[in-house]
């Protein structure tokens, strides 16, 4: 299930990334790339951990606990702080699969990838190409979107990103956790939720059926979440 979660950043918060990386470090993008993908990545990134990432990714860390519908989507238990990647022309990440583990470099922390996440910070007609061709059960979706636009991503799906022909794309990526490791059952309690924001926009918050589904939920949520 692919969910595309719209303005996830404002304009002024793309701006305040784009500034804070824009002036940054770039290296080679293999430094986080597993030895199969290593041979299909050609884009550069900033290193993990340096204080450019540690302050752009912590305005999307926020801008995630401020969007129900990335919460209702993805049900995060951990994420992995926020890396940030640049394909200039030529450049691509060709087929892979992302790792399943995801251990941060000097840290003890680690997760298992259930959800992958590109956040876009560059205006869609500034580049061409650098499209996310994702494969998944339901066929093959692309995505290209605005800045400050995030899509989450089943992290066990074949997906690339198609080369760059013209311009830079620019884009922070990482993986999260997920409360609910089974991705149809997450997939339920997503389709559940959206029902329940729509039927209480119409009946209002005090309804009796609103309160009974809203606790169906929450039971399953309650079933089927780690904590
Ligand atoms: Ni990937």
């Amino acid at each position: 299930m692919m969910i595309s979660v719209p303005d996830l950043l404002d304009a002024e918060s793309v701006a305040r990334i784009r500034q804070i990386i824009d002036a940054a470090e770039w290296v080679d993008g293999n430094i986080t790339a597993g030895s199969q993908s290593a041979l299909a990545k050609k884009n550069e990134q900033i290193p993990e951990g340096s204080a450019a990432a540690r302050e752009a990714g912590g305005i999307i860390l926020k801008a995630l606990g401020n969007s129900p519908l990335f919460f209702a989507a993805a049900l995060p238990l951990k994420v992995y702080p926020p890396l940030f990647n640049r394909y200039g022309e030529g450049q691509t990440f060709g087929t892979h699969v992302d790792n399943a583990v995801r251990i941060q470099r000097g840290s003890d922390f680690r997760l298992r990838s259930d959800l992958s996440v590109t956040v876009f910070l560059e205006d869609p007609a500034a580049y061409d190409g650098g499209v996310l061709v994702v494969e998944d059960y339901f066929g093959t979706q692309q995505v290209k979107l605005p800045a400050g636009h995030a899509v989450v991503y089943p992290s066990s799906s074949l997906h690339h990103v198609t080369p760059v022909t013209r311009g830079t794309r620019v884009a922070s990526f990482f993986w999260l956790q997920s409360m609910v490791r089974d991705t149809d059952a997450r997939r339920l309690l997503f389709g559940l939720d959206q029902s329940i924001q729509r039927i209480t926009g119409q009946l209002g918050g005090t309804d009796r059926s609103v309160i009974e589904l809203t606790g169906v939920y929450h039971n399953l949520l309650r079933r089927w979440a780690d904590s």
